[in-house]
């Protein structure tokens, strides 16, 4: 038996560290990061911004945002053997799996891929952050059969993201709509990938290594593979008439529906309800608004029968699918906006570090002999 306190759980409820990066109020529905209000952020801030401050604590002044902003664009480009990696791979691989592989190989070729210190953190965090958007998008046109797109010098960071994925220019609503998109989904406090990244952070580990264990994290269903799930619950209901029938049979067969529910909002998900307004706009936009409209209505019945709130990941598959992002995308592209707020995590944990190591509570059998195999 263990000394101490009794299990918890899926550690709910308990804090495992401090940090000045993301203030979550689950009671009353509130996130800000660094003392901003997400939806001031979302509203107001590029995601370039918005990864300044979770790295540095501030948001920046003018020379330091074109700092930024010329140190990413310089780091858009990957090492020819991992574009050469993402042909050789097999063209079914899950881009989840594939842009783990990606950072690993990222690791490789990175000159401070084993110092820790604040500053190297700082430059892997924003290198790490370029190459990842690229890497996404260029695994995506390789198992397409196509050749990368090359990235752009001179749009921002969420407009060449969708530059290297479709090849076109975004519409300056639509940039606008993916950049908020990132800022919504850049940081969250204690979830399970962030805190993977400290764990494996914790050991003194580097930051590659760190974040490649946040992805894998972020893979599973009930995290960041939940908005591709929503996306394909929607495409089986298929029509808004269905919503009603669908509803019936999911809560009469108790199943677990993807994008309600949360482990820390119970009064709502601030970011679905800013992730909701966009949505309808880039739904009727783009004249797919059967989606938004479905989602409106599932929420609705679900919310009356089993008071379920629709957490992050609801409202961002309308939105993502609408802005043309194919749906096995969607988590490679929650990656792409949380990179900021593991890698501000593994600067912060490495800043103040304790390795991190809980208990185990035995419940296994009690002492008793050996039998050689013979005797058994
Ligand atoms: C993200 O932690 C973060 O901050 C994560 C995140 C971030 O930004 O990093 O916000 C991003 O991961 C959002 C969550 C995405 N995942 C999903 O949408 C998957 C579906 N949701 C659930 O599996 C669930 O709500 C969790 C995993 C999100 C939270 O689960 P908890 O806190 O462990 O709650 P639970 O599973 O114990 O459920 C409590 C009750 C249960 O009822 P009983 O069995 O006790 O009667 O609520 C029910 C559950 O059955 N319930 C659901 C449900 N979620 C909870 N029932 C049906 N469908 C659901 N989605």
């Amino acid at each position: 038996m263990t000394e101490g306190p009794s299990l918890i759980r899926g550690l709910e409820g308990v804090v495992a560290a401090e940090t000045r990066l993301c203030d979550l109020d689950g009671k009353n529905g509130r996130l800000a990061y660094g003392g901003y209000d997400i939806d001031e952020l979302a509203r107001h801030a590029a995601f370039e911004e918005v990864a300044y401050l979770l790295w540095h604590g501030e948001l920046p002044r003018p020379a330091e945002l074109a700092e930024l902003k010329s140190a990413l664009a310089a780091a858009r480009q990957i090492p020819g053997d991992l574009s050469q990696g993402f042909r050789l791979m097999p063209r079914a691989t899950d881009p989840m799996r594939a842009l783990q592989a990606a950072v690993a190989i990222l690791g490789m070729h990175d000159p401070d891929a084993t110092d820790n210190s604040q500053a190297a953190n700082r430059r892997k965090a924003a290198r790490l952050t370029s190459q990842l958007a690229t890497a996404i998008c260029a695994h995506h046109r390789a198992r397409s059969g196509k050749e990368p797109i090359p990235p752009s010098t001179d749009l921002s960071h969420a407009a060449n993201f969708l530059y290297m994925l479709t090849g076109e220019r975004p519409s300056a609503v639509i940039a606008k709509a993916f950049d908020a998109s990132l800022t919504l989904y850049a940081e969250h406090e204690m979830n399970a990938s962030t805190f993977t990244t400290r764990v494996i952070t914790s050991t003194q580990s580097d930051l590659h290594s760190a974040v490649a264990g946040g992805v894998g994290a972020l893979k599973g269903p009930l995290h960041g593979g939940a908005g591709e799930a929503v996306m394909r619950t929607l495409m089986e209901i298929g029509e808004v008439a269905n919503v009603d029938a669908f509803s019936d049979q999911a809560l009469a067969t108790k199943r677990r529906l993807m994008g309600f529910g949360h482990r820390v909002y119970k009064a709502g998900d601030p970011r679905a309800a800013i992730l909701r307004g966009m949505a309808e706009e880039a739904c009727r936009q783009s004249g797919q608004f059967k989606w938004y409209e479905m989602a409106v209505k599932l929420h609705a019945r679900i919310n009356a029968a089993k008071g379920l709130i629709p957490n992050v990941d609801f409202y961002s598959a309308p939105l993502f699918y609408s802005l043309g992002i194919p749906v096995d995308l969607f988590t490679p592209v929650i990656a792409a906006g949380r990179i900021a707020g593991w890698t501000a995590n593994i600067i912060e944990q490495h800043d103040d570090n304790r390795l991190i190591r809980p208990r185990g509570e035995y419940t296994g059998p009690g002492r008793r002999p050996w039998f050689p195999i013979d005797k058994r």
